[in-house]
């Protein structure tokens, strides 16, 4: 099925590693819409915030987790929640920190971003004709990242949120050798995951705010004390992330709902392709 309704659904959740639902509201459907770039990652699952407010969830990398980083279909993926209608994507995703002061289970909102993927990923709608240049210059969305912000003081287990970093999008799937990871720290990178891209470029050019926010898992290999990373360390501090990512999204939602209804979200990206010189083949 070609998705042709429109469920009006405005805020969605993309669950990184640790977040594979949204446990506590009531659902409302789930749905499975094949786009032009093929089907998401998994079933999308429409529930209601208390307010009545429409929330979409996808597990980025599928429930039970099946698809590698590089094989998260994330053109059909940002395309089934922009038919579903959504304007705003608060994406969570596991991170390695690169900074002594980001220790497993703190949480980051970056708000800059290194390519280091390699070019295996499909990264645009554009080409075969029509070409566009989306403005990129500051990946996330310092509006939804704010609000999230002020909810700092909400997490468990000790950890911190931390503001305005910047993240590395590794290829994967094998994690980082050290020297890698001292050269990430030389370039000023924060943190490391495998996922923030091409989400977050194709999420600009379906014009959608778009912020992730990172949950620490481990320390990446650059620190002497540290082993180099293993899965099981990884997975420890998933089940505690997963926790608090869900006490966070209950503070933030309703937030996040009440600025996207009155339209107050800022920067407003609605319409912002309309400047990035787009040109078809006549
Ligand atoms: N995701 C979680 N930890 C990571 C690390 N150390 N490097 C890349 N991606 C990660």
């Amino acid at each position: 099925m070609v998705v042709t309704e429109h469920h009006d659904v405005k805020i969605a959740v993309i669950g990184g590693s640790g977040l594979y639902n949204l446990e506590g509201l009531e659902l409302v459907e789930e749905v499975n819409p094949e786009t032009p770039w093929g089907f998401p990652s998994d079933k999308i699952i429409i529930s209601k915030l208390p307010s009545g407010t429409k929330i979409a969830f996808l597990p980025r990398h599928g429930r039970g987790h099946y698809l590698t980083p590089t094989e998260v279909p994330v053109r059909a993926n940002i395309a089934a929640l922009k038919h579903l209608g959504v304007e705003a994507i608060l994406a969570f995703s596991a991170v390695g920190s690169l900074r002594e002061e980001i220790p497993p289970c703190d949480f980051v909102l970056p708000d800059q971003l290194i390519d280091r993927t390699r070019g295996l990923r499909e990264a645009t709608y554009f080409g075969n004709g029509v070409v566009a240049h989306a403005g990129f210059a500051d990946p996330f969305h310092a509006g939804i990242a704010e609000l999230v912000y002020a909810h700092k003081d909400i997490l468990d287990f000790g950890a911190k949120l931390h503001n305005k970093k910047t993240a590395v999008c590794m290829e994967g799937p094998a994690f980082s050798t050290r020297a890698e990871s001292h050269m990430y720290r030389s370039w000023g990178a924060d943190i490391i995951n495998m996922s923030a891209l091409p989400e977050s470029k194709l999420a600009r050019e379906a014009e959608i705010a778009y912020q992730m926010v990172c949950m620490s898992t481990d320390y990446d290999c650059w620190r002497v004390e540290e082993e180099a990373v293993t899965v099981e360390t990884v997975m420890q501090n998933m089940v505690n992330n997963g926790a608090n990512a869900k006490k966070l999204l209950m503070a933030v939602l309703p937030a996040l709902d009440k600025a996207v209804r009155e339209n107050t979200l800022k920067p407003d990206l609605k319409g912002s392709m309309k400047f990035s010189g787009m040109t078809a083949k006549e």
